[in-house]
């Protein structure tokens, strides 16, 4: 049995959703995970993920191995004791660490490939909170916005706790993603902004404020068929990210370096200090703002259309 899970990016109010602050997330379908399941004539369950270097059984792995984690969850759910002979592959075209969902588009294509292969059904929810669990595992504490725009593959308006929202997109448009190549633990950012909102409460839930007006206003944009507001939203929202420090020089760089070469904004995008950033682009420019991307050190580029 075959499964998919694409990545996502986060377009406005990373880290200020986790305090309860709205954010806006789109799937980017250009990158996926694909998970194959199959019945396997050797003892136990055999995981290839070749991309992190993993050939292992999975009696092999420590229980908390994220991957192992997810695999131990569902047969719990599953009431399963005895595993069945399996051998998984799991093969990436997301980079890790990098901002763009990887860890959740792991579990959701190997929750819902182990799933349809023991034939039992699982719902969106069921995915949904099963890869949160696997989320605060690993990532201390999300606000679950990745593993919603993943498990559902659709552009969300996400609060933490809140029934999954969906944005309608009014005109499509254009986001051009470069990558620092820089491999940042979302854990960490997320972690560094805990200790300083909890030294500097005032100031931090003031910045949150801030973004939160930011994701209303980009919102109404986009529903209403008005991207061009957002250039100015972005450029907003990352200097405000940098104010809660999980910008670095190389996102800045590459930031600045879109503006240059004719974005209409850009910004950082997911938990910062390496990973991606974002920036809205005329369709003609989409290739020449991709070019400065990489003679400003992006590792690679991807253009997508948000529609
Ligand atoms: C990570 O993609 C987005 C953050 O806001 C963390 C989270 O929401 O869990 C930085």
């Amino acid at each position: 049995m075959k499964a998919s899970a694409p990545g996502k990016i986060i377009l406005f109010g990373e880290h200020a959703v986790v305090y309860n602050r709205p954010a806006l997330a789109v799937p980017v379908t250009q990158v996926h995970v694909d998970v194959k399941v199959s019945d396997s004539l050797r003892e136990g369950i055999f995981i290839n993920a070749p991309g992190i270097d993993l050939h292992a059984g999975l009696n092999s792995l420590p229980a908390d191995h994220p991957i192992a984690s997810v695999i131990l969850r569902l047969f719990q759910l599953f009431g399963i004791s005895q595993f069945p002979p399996l051998d998984i592959s799991i093969t990436s075209t997301i980079p890790v660490a990098s901002g763009l969902g990887s860890g959740a588009a792991v579990s959701v294509a190997l929750i819902r490939a182990l799933a349809v292969h023991v034939a039992y059904p699982l719902t969106n929810e069921q995915v949904n909170e099963l890869v949160f669990e696997i989320e605060k595992l690993h990532h201390g504490t999300p606000s679950g916005i990745d593993n919603t725009v993943i498990t559902y593959n659709k552009p969300v308006y996400f609060i933490k706790g809140q029934p999954i929202e969906t944005f309608k997109v009014g005109k499509p448009f254009m986001i051009v993603i470069g990558d620092t190549g820089i491999p940042a633990p979302t854990k960490e950012s997320v972690g560094d902004v805990r200790s300083l909102w909890l030294r500097d409460t005032v100031n931090f839930e003031n910045l949150f404020n801030e973004i939160s007006q930011i994701v209303l206003i980009a919102r109404r944009s986009i529903e209403s068929g008005e991207p061009e507001l957002l250039g100015k939203l972005m450029d907003h929202n990352h200097a405000l990210l940098q104010q809660l420090t999980v910008s670095s020089p190389e996102l800045d760089k590459l930031v600045e370096a879109a503006r240059n070469a004719g974005a209409l904004g850009a910004k950082l995008s997911g938990g910062g200090r390496g990973g991606n950033m974002i920036a809205l682009v005329e369709q003609a420019k989409a290739e020449s703002v991709a070019s400065a991307l990489i003679s400003a050190g992006a590792r690679q580029t991807i253009i997508t259309e948000i529609s």
